[in-house]
């Protein structure tokens, strides 16, 4: 039997009483998050989003109060009549916002039981994050979960406010819809009245947007899910949410600065702190060259140094040869790690390998001497230009890799990554905004031996490049920019195409035929044609954007109810098995089971 509350209203929460409200009588409802039971008097620590607040059970004040304190267990949802005291001298916790006062119960109201939980709130954190999945609800009462979503709320506020204030407006886009063009694999929902057909749900809004502006809305925005069928990664969920902008007659320059504006103001409201704008900016050319990636982590240096020229004509031909096949040697100096062991260099070596290079070399310079795999193939000349090239010093560590000019780089802007964390170099507590621009429009896949669009089919080029899109695609820049912030790709956008000559050059260079760009985006095309402004926009992934306001953690603690890396749910089951009625009516058959 649980007790009735009725006519009995919470006064206060249970992180806001303090010595100003000393012998008010109050009424707290909550969760008991620990009880100690002294004999003639039980502590009972009760919760809730706001804090947590002392209550004493004193035989003394209540008898009644008191015996049945003494049922009451962890998690059971209690409320208490009592007046708040000042904490006898000594018993004060400064932990606590309320830690100063304690609330003598006159009256306990048992609202209702708990089952013992399978971790405990706040507890020690030695439980699998799978049991957490499964009780969401459990590990979503923690306090460091809650304050998270509590920072979410206040940044979509302070987002909402600062878009109002710029004058855009908040528009839905529909979830069942065509096909998005942003390279991921559709989720599809099968259509009962349209037997064999599927809607896609949205990888982004992007066509929606691009047809407001046609529609006159010079400025949207929508804080919106997008759904990706995609490999998860600690970054990445199926669902997620993007801070999605439109804007019409506008440039680069525009829509880069309302996205500074909105994060110095985000940054402001919800962590008090002052990032400065404009952000720097590198060209994809330069960060891919410095650092290897085009979401370079600049909060350290260590960056790519390119040792090519050097070995052009060396007797170690494994360089040689890549160089007079058009690659490069590029290399990384690692501070003070000539140490390593031949276990650690195997790991880079593997890392390296992940992103398609057949290898590292190293070099290490100890006690004036060279030790190193290929050291009897430098000739003195090498050394001396090796030596100057990198200022290498007593202790240092070379790494190098020879291939293709992206493959090298990216490899060594992984192996860069891995050096910086190892070596803790990487500037904690900052936030380090970059900006990449001049990306090429077009990249070549080597599967399908055609160009795809870098971003999407609908971005712009430079114009000073479009006469190289029959020429020479591969060198065509484009109007876009992604937005990277301590190293993570937290944003992209572009200018669009808005004239349907310009698009349909684009199309060709990507070999897609008339008939096809119909099919997929054939609403849009038309609508180029009825007046389309000149228009241009971005997505913020919000959820990125969020991990890193409250301090890098991860993406599944900063969205209420996550997948897990097999894109599951674990608290609802989902994906499950339908029964074969619901399939017949969407017109599907039951797959043949593995
Ligand atoms: P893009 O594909 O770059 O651009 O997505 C924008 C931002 O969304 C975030 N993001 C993700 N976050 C979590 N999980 C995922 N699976 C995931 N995928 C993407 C990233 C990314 O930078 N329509 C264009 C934007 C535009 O051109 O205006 C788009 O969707 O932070
Ligand atoms: P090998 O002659 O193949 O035995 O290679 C000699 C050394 O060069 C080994 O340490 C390899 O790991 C390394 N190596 C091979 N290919 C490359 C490459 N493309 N870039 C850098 N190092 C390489």
């Amino acid at each position: 039997m649980v007790d009735s509350i009725e006519g009995l209203k919470r006064t206060h929460n249970c992180g806001q009483l303090g010595i100003s409200e000393l012998n008010r009588e109050v009424v707290l409802m909550g969760w008991v998050h620990r009880r100690r039971d002294h004999g003639g008097l039980i502590f009972v620590n009760l919760r809730d989003r706001y804090g947590i607040t002392q209550i004493v059970f004193s035989q003394d004040v209540d008898k009644n109060s008191h015996n049945r304190a003494s049922q009451i267990r962890g998690e059971y949802v209690i409320a208490v009549k009592g007046k708040v005291s000042k904490r006898p001298e000594g018993t004060e916790n400064p932990r606590l916002s309320t830690g100063e006062i304690e609330i003598y119960a006159e009256e306990l109201y048992i609202l209702n039981h708990a089952k013992t939980p399978p971790f405990h709130i706040d507890g020690s954190m030695d439980v699998s994050e799978d049991v957490r999945l499964k009780y969401r609800y459990l590990d979503l009462r923690r306090r460091s979960l809650q304050r998270n979503f509590i920072l979410r709320n206040n940044a979509a506020k302070s987002i909402r406010d600062y878009l109002y204030k710029e004058g855009f407006l908040e528009i839905e886009t529909p979830f069942l819809t065509k096909s998005t063009p942003e390279g991921a694999r559709d989720y599809l929902v099968p259509s009962r009245v349209n037997p064999g057909n599927f809607y896609a749900l949205p990888q982004s809004p992007q066509l929606f947007k691009q047809l407001l502006m046609v529609g006159g809305f010079d400025r949207y925005f929508q804080i919106v899910k997008c759904f990706r069928d995609e490999d998860l990664r600690t970054d990445r969920q199926p669902e997620f949410t993007q801070i999605d902008m439109e804007m019409s007659f506008v440039d680069q320059e525009d829509v880069m600065r309302i996205t500074e504006g909105m994060m110095s103001s985000i940054f402001r409201e919800v962590l008090n702190i002052q990032i400065e704008i404009p952000f720097k900016r590198l060209t994809f050319d330069e960060a891919i060259t410095r650092f290897g990636v085009d979401n370079p982590d600049t909060r350290f240096g260590v960056e790519l140094i390119d040792t090519s020229d050097i070995f052009e004509v060396s007797n170690f031909r494994v360089f040689a040869d890549v160089i007079k096949k058009g690659g490069v040697v590029k290399a990384i100096k690692a501070k003070g790690c000539s140490g390593f062991s031949r276990k650690d260099l195997g790991n880079l070596s593997e890392l390296a390998e992940i992103y398609g290079s057949k290898g590292i070399t190293w070099l290490k310079y100890e006690s004036g001497t060279w030790k190193s795999p290929i050291e009897k193939f430098l000739s003195d000349s090498e050394k001396s230009a090796i030596f100057e090239r990198v200022h290498l010093s007593e202790g240092d560590l070379l790494i190098f890799i020879a291939d293709k000019h992206h493959i090298a780089s990216e490899a060594l802007g992984h192996i860069r990554l891995n050096i910086g964390e190892r070596l803790k170099i990487i500037k904690q507590d900052t936030f380090d905004f970059t900006w990449i621009v001049d990306f090429p429009l077009l990249e070549y896949d080597k599967n399908e031996m055609r160009y795809t669009a870098r971003h999407h089919p609908f971005t712009a080029p430079l114009d000073e490049d479009i006469p190289k899109l029959k020429t020479d695609p591969h060198k065509v820049r484009a109007k876009a920019y992604d937005l990277v912030l301590n190293g993570s790709e937290i944003g992209g956008g572009s200018i669009r195409i808005f004239q349907s000559d310009l698009q349909s050059a684009v199309f060709s260079a990507l070999n897609i035929e008339e008939e096809e760009a119909q099919a997929k985006f054939g609403f849009l095309l038309d609508a180029l044609n009825y007046g389309a402004p000149p228009h241009g926009g971005i997505a913020v992934g919000f959820d990125r954007l969020v991990m890193a306001l409250c301090g890098d953690k991860p993406i599944r603690d900063v969205i209420a109810f996550p997948k897990t890396q097999k894109a599951t749910c674990l608290m609802s089951g989902a994906p499950s098995k339908v029964d074969s009625e619901q399939l017949a009516e969407l017109s599907l058959r039951p797959s043949i089971t593995k």
